[in-house]
């Protein structure tokens, strides 16, 4: 069976997500708002943690939309709202938040000084946010070893939304700052990203993203098979027989206040 790419990224995560967990500080009737929120695991355990404050998950996928409505229907989740849109442009109410939260969903803004005043503008004044995102690409082994079995690393420009577009702690605080927002912190997070235990399931996963994809794409018959056979390779040097395949990766967790 092909493995599910949405519960392959829950799996993947897990390690950095107990620092986003261990960060959100949820009390009982906040207002919350998930931006990118994807399939919403973190929306559902905001939710959770919130009741009955509500939550709303913000994603421009329609796709992950529908995939976040099952779970939290299934868990009869009352206080959880999915909208379709763009967290830069979206009239959210001014000041109605007291946390903004996002795993991975900030790094893909056409405009992050735009989007980061809109969702600063979202928050009451004594509200937060809390947030994760890659550091520089260099910094993370998984997406070093896959562009090197590529080849993908020669070849730039790379094609759309860059993952580690905020992985630069100096300039992210002036952009976060020039938003509207203050008192931001980056903590360091260094945990393993943890692709499970089948080798030919994760090289599904990995042949379906976003740069891997593009790059096979783009190559003969001939190279692509190879090329895979390479990725094919990585994966099985990082298996270790406890873990499963494991990458090392950084990433920082992101708090700050609105100004
Ligand atoms: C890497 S995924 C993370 C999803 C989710 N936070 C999670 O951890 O499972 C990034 C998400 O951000 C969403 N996204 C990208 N740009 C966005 C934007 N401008 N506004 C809202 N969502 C956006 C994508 O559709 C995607 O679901």
């Amino acid at each position: 069976m092909a493995p599910d790419r949405l519960d392959f990224y829950d799996a993947e995560l897990r390690a950095h997500h107990e620092h986003l967990r261990a960060a959100y500080g949820i009390s009982r009737g906040e207002e919350i708002v998930d931006i990118g929120c994807g399939t919403g695991l973190t929306t559902r355990e905001a939710a959770r943690a919130a009741a009955p404050g509500r939550v709303v998950g913000v994603d421009v996928s329609a796709r992950m939309l529908e995939r976040a409505r099952e779970p939290t229907a299934a868990e009869g989740l009352r206080n959880v709202t999915y909208e379709l849109a763009d967290a830069q442009t979206y009239r959210f109410d001014r000041e109605r938040f007291d946390l903004a939260i996002s795993r991975f969903g900030l790094m893909f803004f056409s405009d992050p000084v735009r989007a980061f005043a809109n969702i600063a503008s979202a928050l009451r004044p004594q509200g937060r946010l809390a947030a994760l995102v890659w550091q520089p690409r260099e910094r993370n082994e998984w997406a070093v070893e896959l562009d090197a079995a590529i080849g993908a690393a020669a070849e730039p420009p790379r094609p759309t939304a860059d993952p580690f577009s905020l992985g630069d702690e100096r300039a992210t605080v002036r952009m976060l700052e020039r938003a509207g927002l203050e008192a931001v912190r980056f903590e360091e997070v260094r945990e393993p990203v943890l692709y499970g235990h089948d080798i030919e399931a994760a090289l599904e996963i990995v042949c379906g993203f976003q740069e891997t994809s593009f790059a096979l794409a783009r190559m003969s018959r001939d190279d692509a098979t190879r090329a895979v056979d390479r990725l094919r390779e990585t994966l099985e040097r990082h298996h270790d027989h406890r873990q499963g395949i494991v990458f090392e990766s950084r990433s920082w967790l992101i708090t700050a206040q609105p100004a």
